[in-house]
């Protein structure tokens, strides 16, 4: 793990630790989610998250997120906006709760995260009216990538 990774899982899991100590303690701990300052449509997916999972969000926007992504090694042809760690997979863009749900239930050991490359229209915070575009859910790891989900 490189020192970057290191200094980032330990400045979260610290704040994750903070934030459970002040909540309930059946509560479990909030998804960290990074996300660039001056980007609007990441607060609604964020809300799908909250929403669908029963889970806490904490956003954190003061690492840059070229340096994020390359850290928590999102191949570059799935790159989104916003970049979440859960239970030690990396979420990256709209992916919709009921598969990091399912990625949770199954945990397969070989995935290091899932991954809709780009900002398909109609997922989870990227709803315009009913317009859609179809687009799969990746998952990827040192095997390389492979279909989770599609969506049409
Ligand atoms: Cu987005
Ligand atoms: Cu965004």
């Amino acid at each position: 793990m490189s020192p970057f990774m290191q200094t980032l899982r330990a400045s979260s899991h610290g704040l994750a630790l903070f934030l459970a100590a002040c909540t309930s303690a059946a509560q479990a701990a909030p998804y960290v989610m990074f996300r660039d300052a001056g980007c609007g449509c990441c607060h609604q997916w964020a809300e799908h998250v909250r929403s669908s999972m029963k889970t806490e969000v904490v956003m954190r926007e003061d690492v840059p997120m070229p340096e994020v992504k390359a850290a928590m090694g999102v191949p570059a042809a799935l790159v989104s906006c916003h970049t979440m760690e859960v239970e030690g997979y990396v979420i990256e863009g709209h992916v919709p709760a009921r598969e990091i749900e399912r990625l949770l239930r199954e945990r397969p050991a070989d995935v290091k995260g899932l991954a809709v490359a780009g900002m398909p229209m109609g997922s989870p915070g990227m709803e315009m009216g009913n317009q859609t575009e179809p687009y799969d859910v990746i998952a990827f790891g040192d095997f390389g990538t492979r279909v989770f989900a599609h969506y049409d």
